[in-house]
């Protein structure tokens, strides 16, 4: 097959199909032991948030030293020309001169694809407000795959903040390319957004519920995540559901032996530390795979011919 993500944006999960996937993780199973650590030596990317982050953007990085290609941080953006009003496109722009590829947070939806539009570099969305985040669901998938063999016919829970968390929305999408059943599990005002709850029930089977007990005996995977405080148009509408779910250790003593626990991270306090050193707890594996995921997709968007 040819190499799906050379020279690639990659802004939204909904641009990638199973085979785009399967090729991925396929590249990545091979790298893991023969990382070819001069590859990128002539690369550089751009790291570009004006959102904080922690495991993108040290991900991002680590994957490039791996592959013994450059990074260049924009840094805070109020310690860059945006600070004396500099608009975004000249940002973008500037920064397109000087790498080959650009790491993009924003808090606006859209506007990783208006990059991908204006720059000559490939775009890697690294989250757009309540939108997106596709290399997330990638390593997501990715992580399910590694520690359950697969993702067809797996029971998986969705649990916490479904409204406002990108995460959720790039990782159901990529889902949507297997065939497990879902289980959406949330307080009521933090439920899935209407428009694409509709799309996805096309193409995934989804049922909703108001606790995880109902179906704690059925799960194979639970993805839980934090509540978007930042995220909230009225912090009393977060205050009202601040604390409103949590991982309840009792609760895990009900599940499959073999029941993996993920999180995007960071977490706030829906995963108590106490959970960190049961069998069930696999999100630092999860960040674990995020490096590598991120240093194969650097490595296809770069290079044509890829000889895994
Ligand atoms: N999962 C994730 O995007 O984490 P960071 O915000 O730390 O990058």
């Amino acid at each position: 097959m040819k190499n799906p993500f050379y020279n690639r944006d990659i802004v939204s999960i909904k641009d990638f199909q199973r085979p785009d996937l399967d090729y991925l993780f396929k590249v990545a199973d091979n790298l893991k032991t023969n990382l070819p650590n001069d590859s990128l030596s002539d690369k550089s990317i751009g790291l570009m948030f004006f959102e904080p982050s922690t495991r993108t953007r040290l991900s991002f990085e680590s994957a490039m030293n791996s592959l013994a290609g450059n990074s260049i941080s924009f840094g805070d953006p109020s310690s860059t020309s945006t600070q004396k009003g500099e608009n975004l496109s000249d940002s973008l722009l500037t920064m397109d001169q000087y790498v080959d590829a650009i790491i993009l947070r924003h808090a606006s939806e859209g506007v990783s694809r208006y990059a991908s539009e204006i720059c000559q570099s490939p775009i890697i969305n690294a989250g757009s407000g309540s939108e997106e985040h596709p290399t997330q669901a990638m390593l997501d998938v990715f992580t399910i795959m590694k520690e359950c063999g697969k993702v067809d016919g797996l029971n998986i829970a969705i649990f916490g903040d479904l409204k406002y968390g990108r995460t959720v929305y790039s990782l159901l999408y990529a889902l949507s390319n297997y065939k497990p059943n879902i289980h959406l599990v949330s307080p009521k005002p933090l439920q899935l957004r209407p428009d694409p709850l509709l799309e996805l029930q096309d193409r995934l089977n989804i049922t909703t519920h108001d606790n995880l007990q109902d179906i704690i005996s059925d799960l194979d995977v639970i993805y839980t995540t934090r509540i978007q405080k930042e995220r909230f148009p009225d912090l009393q509408e977060y205050e009202r559901v601040k604390g409103s779910y949590k991982i309840d250790i009792n609760l895990l003593n009900q599940a499959k032996e073999n029941l993996i626990l993920l999180h995007p991270m960071p977490r706030s306090d829906e995963i108590p530390s106490e959970i960190d050193n049961t069998v069930f707890a696999k999100y630092f594996n999860q960040v674990s795979y995020g490096k590598l995921i991120r240093s194969t997709l650097l490595y296809l968007i770069f290079t044509e011919n890829s000889s895994f």
